[in-house]
């Protein structure tokens, strides 16, 4: 008897320090641009995971390297226990895992893949990510599909890629637009690069211009770029230089970034976005390192989200919806 009574205090303890843990448990999600909705998509699927599997997950934001290893530092003082990351600069994968790795934190990536000092990838950090390559290609098909449609003379027309090509991802999606719109029959020799500064609309904005008067000659733009906001900011340079909006057609990649540009009253020059999955990228992440923190479960090395819709005027709404993503 006493001996029963023992074991179901030990019991009721344990069940009891269980349910606390369960409760306690936090964990962060680190971005490096929180303006951008994908990333508020991201964040908010995490959240509502950590709701269904009772964890706390902890938001910050991360533009740069000093507040992400501050961020860090913070995590681990607030009893996080792990945290998923978009890095704003894939150079400092060595310096968040050591930092992680002293305080004793868990790490997944999201979207944006760690280098090592050799600028090789850090393939042994788990990595949740989008099929850049194959929605990089269909980027450019689509651009055909629509030049076709449009009827455009090739010889007037004019590739604008912005490149981001220090990312591995926006590489691979800006070289798999351009693979696709030569293997379609789009001659290479029109086809311009340009580089941004930076990953938003003013940086992808300056690109556009500087190309722009390098080439006075095309009448018709494709405007190509890693996710909405540099093709937005492509977009916004060929107004900002007298093309019409039926002279232009800029396909982004994101989908939730362009809904605003979508709802606009008249059609502009970006045609419409190709939308992967903030949703899956958010939840996944988080649930990898929820099973790897609370049950010991070793991540996956690698996840790739494929699959991507295009939407346009005609149809995000109801494409956002389809996948749960309001709009
Ligand atoms: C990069 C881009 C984001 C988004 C994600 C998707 O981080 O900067 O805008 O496209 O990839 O994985």
């Amino acid at each position: 008897m006493k001996l029963l009574k023992k074991v179901i205090a030990a019991a009721l303890v344990a069940g009891i320090a269980g349910q606390a843990l369960a409760a306690d448990l936090k964990l962060g999600y680190l971005v490096k641009q929180p303006e951008e909705p994908w990333f508020q998509t991201e964040w908010a699927f995490a959240e509502k995971t950590g709701k269904e599997l009772g964890f706390e997950v902890i938001k910050i934001a991360t533009p740069d390297g000093e507040k992400t290893l501050a961020a860090i530092d913070s995590l681990a003082a607030n009893g996080a226990k792990g945290f998923v990351i978009c890095t704003p600069d894939p150079k400092l994968g060595p310096a968040i895992m050591a930092k992680a790795k002293s305080l004793g934190l868990k790490v997944v990536a999201v979207d944006d893949q760690f280098v090592n000092a050799k600028s090789a990838p850090m393939t042994e950090v788990p990595l949740v990510m989008m099929a850049a390559s194959k929605v990089g290609e269909r980027q450019g098909k689509e651009l055909w599909t629509e030049m076709k449609r449009r009827g455009w003379k090739l010889e007037e027309t004019g590739v604008m890629a912005i490149t981001a090509n220090e990312l591995d991802t926006a590489r691979r999606r800006t070289d798999g637009s351009m693979s696709a719109l030569k293997a379609a029959g789009f001659p290479a020799k029109q086809i311009f690069t340009v580089p941004t500064k930076s990953n938003d609309i003013p940086g992808a904005l300056d690109a556009g211009n500087s190309l722009l008067v390098q080439h006075p000659n095309v009448k018709n733009w494709l405007v190509i770029g890693m996710n909405d906001n540099t093709v937005l900011g492509g977009v916004r340079a060929t107004e900002g230089n007298g093309f019409k909006p039926e002279k232009v057609i800029g396909i982004g990649i994101n989908g939730v970034d362009a809904v605003t540009e979508l709802s606009k009253s008249k059609a502009t020059g970006f045609y419409g976005s190709l939308l992967p999955s903030p949703d899956v990228h958010g939840r996944t992440s988080i649930t990898m390192l929820y099973d790897w923190v609370a049950k010991g479960k070793e991540p996956v090395k690698f996840v790739e989200v494929t699959d991507a819709v295009l939407i346009t005027r005609d149809n995000f709404k109801a494409e956002l919806k389809k996948k749960g993503l309001g709009g």
